[in-house]
């Protein structure tokens, strides 16, 4: 978060209590109720999720819910279930079978819906095809895809015969995907022709190519025809997804599943430059899913979700597919940007599908804040009930605007932290009880034991910021990270012993109220992506004009962070605007759109301690144009920063 945001949520005084009418019918109607959950799961976790347990599916009982060898969980032991079944066939024999699960919404226009009914029948024959192509219980399958109905049914057939998708957001570059084929060792790879987004088609098959190119592992491409223009088959390789399904069989039980094997693997910034592939396991994941989506949307059978993430986030993993899913909710998914081919498209969809729960992204408030309010007032909004928002903290105006422009003074507006780590939501407010404060994501989930601590790892006093940690492991926890038990031990389980550490700052105020205030790290949050600085960092400095490269985050109003990445230059190149706008290129060539810098400063030297370590502190205060107020005493060169400032070129 910016200072200016942290600033306006420390004065933040108002308070919104939950409508009566919404406390009367929610699951969890008052904070007295909240309270006794949340003790009774901290107090007995193993009877708390025993209980809820039940709500799954299991081919064979498990034989204890929490055997806890830290920092390593094993949940609901032994015990057998899938994912996928719990998600399609248990509402097969209900009045469920014939509900609406997706509305799928093209960007083009096109409009697609399945039923539960019709959505086991593809998943069944995907989850066929994916046997026929010799894809084994334990092999990984990379998904690259737009924002289509195939995506979420190729994760289900995964999750069906015991697979582990890996899916990468259709916005990564050819570079990043084969990083991620690479380190999960993906036997197969799902795409598209291409996705359509603003009127454009993104070219995945063009990008899958030049990542299959340098995945040796690779043996398979699937390929879904959506966008139709003219791609490169691969003789052998490549297969299309329509001819494979054209004799499939529809006949595929689910595979019972152990309740620790790996569902997904998904890939996210750390603090160094390689994106770490964080692993959600079976049973624990699901139930994790199902619980929040039910208390935190409080969704009901008639209601109409809408999750506006990309599923190439966790977000969309555990919000698009496995938690409504599981949920047995109906689900608006659409593929393509909010303002195409007006500004108003996504409050047209609200209106047309009478959305009545909407999740979405504060960068995306703060974007149609500056688009206007026209765009929101040409719309009938009143099927809403229900707000929520997720990826950085909001900001009390962006709250204000979203809650009284979108909900119209009467929905609840539900700020959820939580992480990829996390698997699903955390710390946030229950619609029916929690009185809201805005910027805050108020208190935790039943079973999620918080703490705000200082770096000797101590409870800090109310109001005083520090690190945010968990105290006790949740079903929803990942279990590792691909292939490094130990990066995962010393990323989350060593600066404070025994507490899972987060990588945000926090601070609990006089009413217990959570307050998230940024990270800790060198994690950026660009519009709510997660980017570290070092992938910023390593992707320059691959440029052969670049000697060397420092990216750090400066406050942005609509993307909340920017990045502004400085940069010396190798011998025999000269700072030029056409050199700014390669070096941009060649970041999106090697990451993707999402982690090219705003700003690129030339630089002769980088702020350096007397030890070479870049002091990336006063960088960001030159970004954001601050007057440096922190230690400079153990900087090597005190005339870099005067020449980083006087804006050198
Ligand atoms: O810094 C926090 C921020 O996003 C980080 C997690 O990013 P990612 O794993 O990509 O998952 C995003 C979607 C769950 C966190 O460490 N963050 C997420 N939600 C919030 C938030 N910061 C403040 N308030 C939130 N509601």
């Amino acid at each position: 978060m910016s200072q200016a945001g942290i600033v306006n949520v420390m004065k933040e005084t108002r308070v919104f209590p939950p409508p009566p009418e919404f406390s009367a019918k929610a699951r969890i109607k008052s904070m007295e109720q909240y309270r006794e959950m949340w003790q009774r799961a901290k107090d007995d976790p193993e009877g708390f999720w025993g209980e809820y347990a039940k709500e799954l599916h299991w081919f064979k009982p498990y034989e204890k819910v929490l055997e806890w060898n830290e920092p390593f969980a094993t949940w609901f032991k032994n015990g057998q279930t899938n994912v996928s079944y719990n998600c399609l066939d248990v509402h097969l024999n209900t009045w469920r079978r014939n509900k609406v699960a997706y509305i799928w919404e093209g960007e083009p226009g096109d409009v697609r819906v399945l039923t539960y009914e019709m959505l086991h029948r593809e998943v069944c024959k995907f989850a066929s095809v994916l046997k026929s192509l010799g894809i084994q219980k334990g092999d990984r399958v990379s998904i690259y895809m737009p924002m289509v109905p195939e995506l979420p049914i190729a994760m289900l057939a995964c999750a069906r015969i015991g697979a582990i998708h890996s899916v990468v957001f259709g916005g990564f570059a050819a570079e990043a995907l084969a990083e991620r084929n690479n380190d999960a060792q993906a036997k197969l790879l799902i795409t598209a022709d291409g996705g359509w987004r603003r009127g454009k088609i993104v070219p995945l098959k063009e990008n899958a190519d030049r990542a299959m190119e340098k995945s040796p592992t690779i043996q398979k491409c699937i390929v879904l025809k959506r966008t139709g223009q003219e791609i490169n088959m691969v003789d052998g390789r490549d297969l299309w997804w329509h001819e494979l399904m054209k004799d499939a069989s529809a006949n595929c039980p689910a595979e019972p599943m152990d309740s620790e094997a790996p569902l997904f693997l998904l890939y996210t910034s750390g603090s160094t430059g390689k994106p770490k592939g964080v692993k959600h396991t079976t049973a624990g994941y699901n139930l994790y899913a199902k619980k929040t989506m039910e208390w935190v949307f409080d969704i009901r059978d008639e209601d109409v979700y809408w999750c506006t993430a990309d599923i190439g986030w966790i977000t969309g993993h555990t919000y698009i597919v496995y938690g409504p899913l599981s949920a047995g909710a109906t689900i608006v998914m659409y593929e393509g940007a909010p303002d195409w081919p007006g500004y108003d498209r996504w409050w047209d969809i609200i209106e047309r599908y009478k959305v009545n729960i909407l999740y979405t992204a504060p960068t995306a408030i703060r974007t149609f804040i500056k688009w206007g309010d026209e765009h929101v007032e040409k719309h009938d909004l009143s099927s809403l009930r229900l707000l929520g928002s997720v990826g950085e903290g909001i900001n009390p105006e962006a709250w204000m605007w979203y809650y009284e422009k979108i909900g119209g003074g009467r929905c609840p507006i539900v700020d959820t932290w939580w992480q990829t780590e996390t698997g699903g939501i955390m710390i946030s407010p229950l619609p029916g009880c929690t009185p809201l404060k805005p910027g805050s994501a108020t208190f935790p989930l039943p079973g999620v034991v918080p703490e705000v601590v200082g770096e000797d790892g101590k409870p800090v006093p109310v109001g005083v910021g520090g690190w945010l940690v968990i105290t006790q492991p949740w079903p929803g926890m990942l279990r590792g990270i691909w292939g490094d038990d130990e990066r995962y031990k010393r990323q989350y389980w060593s600066d404070v012993p025994h507490k899972y550490l987060a990588g945000d700052n926090a601070r609990i105020d006089e009413d217990g109220y959570i307050w998230i205030m940024g990270r800790i790290d060198d994690v950026l949050n660009v519009s709510g992506h997660r980017l570290s600085t070092i992938e910023v960092e390593s992707a320059l400095v691959s440029h052969p004009a670049v000697a060397e490269a420092a990216a750090v985050g400066r406050p942005h109003e609509i993307k909340g962070e920017a990045i502004c990445a400085f940069v010396t230059l190798a011998e025999g190149y000269e700072p030029s605007d056409a050199l700014r706008q390669e070096l941009k290129n060649h970041v999106r060539q090697q990451i993707g759109a999402l982690a090219v810098p705003d700003d690129i400063r030339f630089t002769t030297a980088l702020p350096k301690t007397r030890s070479g370590k870049i002091m990336r502190r006063l960088l960001r205060d030159i970004a954001a144009g601050r007057e440096t107020v922190g230690d400079t005493s153990t900087l090597e060169d005190y005339s870099v920063l005067a020449r980083l400032r006087a804006g050198e070129e």
